[in-house]
């Protein structure tokens, strides 16, 4: 991989990179097609991450299907597929880790320890491997994005990082490979995550401003749901992820959900301009 990338590099070619944990929607291949919009070549990457599952997370039932996941590759015009395996990322004797200190410590941090480091951790390695100018991520995991992109300032890693729109099906659920999971009643039960913060998007523009009583809410909404665990609804500050209080003119928020249904967590957002 990182001498196919040094070749092209050398001949001044632009390199765009979509890293991902395979079983492919179309919510990966957005990134995908932005990335050929962008670049002379497009690498995608399919690794499911053992350093970022916890102990009792889906690691070992992740859902597989790399056949597929390289029709829609191809379908989709991308140029190169990196697979790499576990003992040639984490070999053993492997030692060192990447952590992004502040940003980590709320919302998906908190309630999956030791999660962002296995995702900044990889996504260095990745970088370093495939040398893209540009890497693609998608706002579904919002918290993700913030994350890459102080890892990136931080350690002044020379690439570019974009964020895509979040792709939902029809009926408005954000794609996801977790989706996979819910059964058919569950399935229409997750369309809450989805309706709660379009209720909230109705407020705010009704003139409500009190973010507290908004995560209120959409928490109530949630709690209607007999499958629904909520884990935690929270409007932060789109750029700093700090806690909004009252949500003030010109600034840009996200409304965070994260919850169970049945046994399957579902992530969801907004992005807001007040
Ligand atoms: P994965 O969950 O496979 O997601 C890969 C990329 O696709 C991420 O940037 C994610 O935000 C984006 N994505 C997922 N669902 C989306 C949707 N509905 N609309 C738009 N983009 C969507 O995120 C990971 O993998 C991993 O943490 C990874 C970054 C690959 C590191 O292991």
């Amino acid at each position: 991989m990182q001498s196919w990338s040094s070749g092209i590099k050398r001949s001044g070619k632009r390199i765009g990179f979509v890293p991902t944990m395979g079983y492919l929607h179309r919510g990966h291949l957005s990134l995908v097609e932005r990335s050929k919009n962008d670049n002379d070549y497009t690498v995608a990457s399919i690794y499911v991450n053992p350093a970022q599952f916890g102990a009792n997370e889906d690691f070992g039932k992740y859902p597989r299907d790399l056949g597929r996941d390289k029709e829609l590759l191809i379908a989709a015009g991308c140029d190169v597929l990196f697979t790499p395996e576990d003992r040639s990322i984490y070999p053993s004797g492997y030692q060192t880790y990447v952590n992004a200190e502040q940003i980590t410590k709320t919302l998906e941090g908190e309630f999956r320890p030791g999660h962002f480091r296995g995702v900044t951790t990889i996504v260095n390695i990745l970088f370093n491997l495939v040398q893209p100018d540009s890497a693609y991520f998608g706002q579904k995991d919002a918290q993700q994005c913030a994350v890459i992109k102080a890892m990136a300032d931080d350690l002044k890693i020379p690439v570019r990082i974009i964020v895509m729109p979040i792709v939902r099906e029809e009926d408005g659920l954000a794609m996801s490979s977790r989706n996979k999971y819910l059964g058919a009643s569950e399935r229409s039960d997750a369309l809450v995550l989805f309706r709660s913060l379009a209720l909230a998007e109705t407020l705010i523009k009704q003139g409500e401003r009190d973010a507290k009583l908004l995560e209120e809410v959409i928490m109530s909404q949630l709690k209607k749901v007999k499958t629904a665990s909520p884990d935690y609804v929270r409007i932060v500050n789109s750029r700093t992820f700090e806690e909004a209080e009252i949500l003030k003119w010109g600034s840009e928020y996200f409304i965070l959900i994260a919850c169970r249904i049945g046994a399957t967590r579902l992530i969801d957002n907004l992005l807001i301009r007040v």
